[in-house]
């Protein structure tokens, strides 16, 4: 497990401490230590915690100084053996000027086992003339100082607080962590390397990963195993992005091997990109070239790779969809769930045209929200939750719907 924190308003290296218990009230500490916290890493802290025991609750907290932090809550996965269902929820796009973050509030009250952000983390964007609430620095985010500045304002909100403190997050991004639909190295020029390798640094210092940025990358691609019954394959669909490629070559192998051989029950692809085609009527193109519709060859490797079970969690396109996946030769081998918005407003859709024009699009809504989901031995079920407004807080979370798939096309369930 990686405890993570970070401070601020500090010039020198800073000496944290850290604890890790069985109970909330810290009776029964388990393992503590102390590590330096350098300007170098703004800061941050990420200490990592083995050995302990499989499918556990455990609480951290920090203490610097006189400053005692807030505890947070986390849970190891259970051993390999495992058949526990496993309950999680995915989230992602919360640009914060269009709206507060009470969907992560619900979302936090739910203490999922894991929580799966895919992408838009932070928008880099420069602040608009009108907004729900304002966002800082005032400027487009294009250094380390103004993305590290991007992540302290976000990371201000309490409710975005809430979720973090309720369980373990695995994270992935998106384009809005570094800039608007780039692609990996960009136009190659030394200024666009050197504002992603800033991007990517300050992803690292606000997030809880194992691995440090190096050379100008950052490792992103990872596997999260539950016992018998999930392999989450964690996809980086930016870094190494070309023609042809969503993930690079070396990334696909590493996804291919995996899925050839894991003896669990589910395969899930948590990543931000539409997977299944959707075919956009109306005047070209039809097709979104920044989705995995812009890269259908190396999508078609990856469903001829798996027969069944195939699970694909995503985001991007602010709204919520759900389908099923079917492959060039007409086998249905999955679902693909699409979690819409934390608060970034959505585009203009025309859902039921869409949904029309694309018969293994199953469903289509507008709410902000995320996903709330638990795979187990039997069957994969994800409810969409929503709230209707986020222009003010205060919104109740409600199911909009609820899917469940044995492993081929998803089911509607009464909510
Ligand atoms: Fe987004």
């Amino acid at each position: 497990m990686i405890l993570w924190t970070r401070l601020t308003g500090l010039s020198r290296p800073v000496e944290v401490h850290w604890q890790m218990a069985e109970d909330d009230r810290f009776a029964r500490v388990v393992r503590q230590g102390a590590v330096r916290a350098q300007p170098a890493w703004a800061h941050s802290v990420h200490v990592k915690v083995e050995g302990l025991r499989p499918a556990t609750d455990y609480f951290y907290r920090f203490r610097s100084g006189g400053e005692l932090s807030p505890a947070g809550r986390t849970r190891t996965a259970p051993g390999p053996a495992s058949t526990q269902p496993v309950r999680f929820a995915a989230a992602n796009c919360q640009r914060f000027e269009h709206g507060w973050y009470t969907a992560y509030r619900h979302l936090a009250d739910e203490r999922p086992d894991v929580v799966f952000h895919l992408g838009d983390y932070i928008y880099e964007y420069g602040r608009p003339a009108h907004g729900v609430r304002r966002v800082d620095p005032a400027d487009e985010t294009t250094t380390l100082a103004g993305y590290r500045a991007r992540y302290a304002r976000y990371k201000s909100d309490p409710d975005l607080q809430a979720a973090h403190a309720a369980a373990p997050w695995v994270p992935t991004w998106d384009d809005h962590e570094v800039m608007d639909n780039y692609q990996g190295r960009g136009d190659g020029s030394d200024r666009f390397l050197r504002r992603r390798a800033a991007a990517y640094q300050a992803y690292y210092e606000h997030m809880p990963l194992r691995v440090r940025p190096r050379d100008g990358g950052l490792q992103m691609y990872r596997r999260r195993t539950y016992g018998a019954i999930a392999d989450f394959m964690v996809l980086d669909v930016r870094q190494y992005r070309g023609a042809g490629t969503m993930l690079g070559a070396e990334q696909e192998s590493w996804l291919l091997a995996r899925m050839a051989v894991t003896p669990v029950r589910w395969r899930v692809l948590v990543q931000p990109l539409f997977f299944t085609r959707r075919f956009v009527p109306g005047p070209p193109p039809n097709l979104r070239k920044d989705s995995w519709d812009g890269r259908p060859e190396q999508r078609a490797r990856l469903l001829a790779a798996v027969p069944q079970n195939l699970v694909v969690l995503s985001g991007d396109v602010h709204n919520a969809w759900a389908g099923d996946i079917v492959t060039g030769t007409g086998q249905t081998v999955g679902a693909e769930f699409v979690g819409s918005a934390i608060s970034s407003n959505p585009p203009v859709t025309d859902g039921p045209g869409v949904l029309a024009a694309n018969p293994h699009l199953r469903y289509f809504d507008a709410h902000r929200g995320y996903l709330s989901g638990t795979a187990s031995a039997t069957d994969f079920r994800v409810a969409f939750r929503g709230v209707d407004f986020v222009d003010r807080k205060g919104a109740p979370v409600r199911t909009l719907a609820e899917f469940v798939t044995e492993g081929r096309g998803i089911r509607r369930v009464d909510v």
